[in-house]
C-alpha cells in the first residue's frame, strides 16, 4: 500500500477484529501523568473501546430489527476506527460515510480505508459535520443509521442529524460534557440541552433523560418522534440509541414523556411531574417541608427497550462478536435489568453519610427492600444505587434498620 498522506508517526493496532492506524501515543506524550490522545493531531481513545463496541452490537441488532441493508454514516469520525469498525464487523452494511472537519483526521481515515480494503463500501469527506449532513438531508440520500461522537456536546448537531436519519432509522449520540448535564453547569444545560439540570447523586440518570428530551423537542419540530432503544452512562460519557418515526402524531405521544423530577435535598424524597405548573416551582416537600428543586423539562419514558436488549443478547452469544470486550458485555447485561425500572435511583453511601451511619451492603438493603414487596434492583449508573419504588423515608428506614442490627 502506497499511500500515506499523513506528517505525523503512526502506529497499527487492533480494536475488534479491525487494523486502524492512529497517531503513535507514545510520541506526544509530554510527562509521565499526560495523557496522549488529547494531545495527538488526530483523534483515538483507547478508553472509548467499550463505546465503539457496544456501538458495534447496536448496530448489528438493528440491522437485524429492520431486515435491510444500511447506509451508516459518521459526522465526526477522528481516525475513522468506528466507521470503519461498522463496515468490517457488522453484516448488512451497505454502506459507510465518515467525515471531519481535520484534514489530518480526513487524511488518516483514508488510509485506514485503504489498509483494511473497504475502498468500495467506505467514503470519506472532510467537512463541517452539520454541512455533511445536511447534504445527506433530501429524501433519497438519508441514512439508516447516523452516530454523533463529538468532543463535549451533541446538541448542535441534532437539527442535521433528524434531518439526514430516514424514517425507522437510528441515531446514535455521546455526550462528554458531564459537568452541565449533571448540574454543576445548570444554565449551560438549560442552554444546550434545553433543560435545567440538577446535582444530585442520580445526576446521570437526569443527564441521559435531558439528552433524551432535548432530541425528542428537536426531532418534534421536524414532526418527527423518538423511541429510546438502549442507553448507558460510563466513566465520563453518556450514549443514547434512539428510533427516529415520522409524523405529528409520533412527535406528539413522544412529546408526552416530557416531564420533570421534583427533589428535595434534605430527605431524598422525590416526585415525577408531567406538568411543572401542577407540581409547582416551588413545592414544598410533603415529607419534610422543604423546598424542593426541580430538574428538566427531560424525557420520563423508557430509556431501554426490552426487545431490543434481547436482541442485542443474543448477538452477544454468536461467534462473529466473541471479540467484543468484557466491559460492554457487563454494561449490556445490567442495562437490560434495568428495563421498566423506577426513574431515579438512592445511593447508599450518601444516604449513610447524611444520617452517619456505616454503609451496609447492597444486596442486603435490595433483598430487605424486595422482602418488604418494593421493587428493588441495582443500577449500571450506579455502583452503591438502587432503584425502587419504596418511598426514600422507606429506604432510610431499611438501611438504619440494617446498619442497628449490624454494627
Ligand atoms: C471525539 S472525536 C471522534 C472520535 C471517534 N468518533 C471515535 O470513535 O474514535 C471528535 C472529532 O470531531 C471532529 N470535529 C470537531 N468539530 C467538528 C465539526 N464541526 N465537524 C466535523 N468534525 C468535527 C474532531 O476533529 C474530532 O476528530
Ligand atoms: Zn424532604
Amino acid at each position: 500500500m502506497e499511500y500515506i498522506g499523513v506528517d505525523f508517526p503512526i502506529e497499527v493496532i487492533r480494536e475488534g477484529i479491525t487494523n486502524v492506524a492512529i497517531p503513535k501515543l507514545e510520541f506526544f506524550k509530554r510527562g509521565l501523568w499526560d495523557y496522549a490522545p488529547a494531545q495527538a493531531p488526530v483523534f483515538y481513545n483507547p478508553r472509548m473501546r467499550t463505546c465503539r463496541d457496544i456501538a458495534v452490537l447496536a448496530l448489528q441488532s438493528y440491522q437485524k430489527l429492520v431486515g435491510r441493508d444500511l447506509n451508516v454514516s459518521e459526522p465526526l469520525a477522528g481516525c475513522g476506527v468506528r466507521g470503519i469498525r461498522f463496515a468490517r464487523e457488522v453484516e448488512g452494511i451497505r454502506s459507510v460515510y465518515i467525515n471531519d472537519i481535520s484534514e489530518r483526521a480526513y487524511q488518516l481515515a483514508k488510509y485506514n480505508v485503504l489498509l483494511n480494503n473497504l475502498e468500495d463500501k467506505v467514503f470519506v469527506s472532510n467537512d463541517d459535520a452539520n454541512l455533511f449532513l445536511s447534504r445527506h438531508a433530501a429524501t433519497k440520500n438519508r441514512f439508516d443509521f447516523i452516530d454523533i461522537d463529538p468532543f463535549g456536546s451533541p446538541a448542535p448537531y441534532l437539527d442535521s442529524a433528524i434531518r439526514a436519519l430516514r424514517d425507522g432509522g437510528l441515531l446514535a449520540l455521546t455526550a462528554t460534557d458531564m459537568a452541565p448535564l449533571c448540574g454543576v453547569y445548570p444554565r449551560v444545560a438549560l442552554r444546550k440541552y434545553g433543560g435545567v439540570s440538577l446535582r444530585t447523586e442520580y445526576c446521570h440518570e437526569i443527564a441521559v433523560r435531558l439528552l433524551a428530551g432535548c432530541l425528542a423537542s428537536v426531532a418534534a419540530r421536524h414532526n418527527i418522534g423518538i423511541k429510546v432503544l438502549f442507553s448507558h452512562s460510563t466513566r465520563h460519557y453518556i450514549r443514547l440509541y434512539t428510533l427516529v418515526e415520522y409524523g405529528a402524531k409520533k412527535a406528539d405521544e413522544a412529546l408526552k414523556n416530557m416531564g420533570y423530577i421534583l427533589h428535595c435535598f434534605k430527605c431524598f424524597h422525590r416526585e415525577i411531574h408531567q406538568d411543572i405548573m401542577l407540581a409547582g416551582h416551588n413545592s414544598k416537600c410533603p415529607e419534610c417541608g422543604s423546598i424542593m428543586r426541580a430538574t428538566g423539562p427531560l424525557w420520563l419514558g423508557g430509556i431501554v427497550d426490552e426487545n431490543f436488549c434481547r436482541i442485542l443478547e443474543e448477538n452477544l452469544e454468536r461467534e462473529n462478536f466473541s471479540h467484543i470486550g468484557h466491559e460492554a458485555r457487563k454494561i449490556i447485561s445490567m442495562v437490560r435489568d434495568e428495563i421498566n425500572a423506577p426513574i431515579t435511583y438512592y445511593v447508599i453511601d450518601k444516604i449513610c453519610d447524611k444520617i452517619g451511619i456505616p454503609t451496609p451492603p447492597l444486596r442486603e438493603v435490595i433483598l430487605r427492600l424486595s422482602s418488604a414487596n418494593y421493587r428493588a434492583l441495582r443500577t449500571h449508573f450506579h455502583a452503591k444505587g438502587v432503584k425502587t419504588d419504596a418511598p426514600a423515608s422507606t429506604v432510610i428506614e431499611i438501611i438504619r434498620g440494617i446498619a442497628e442490627r449490624q454494627f
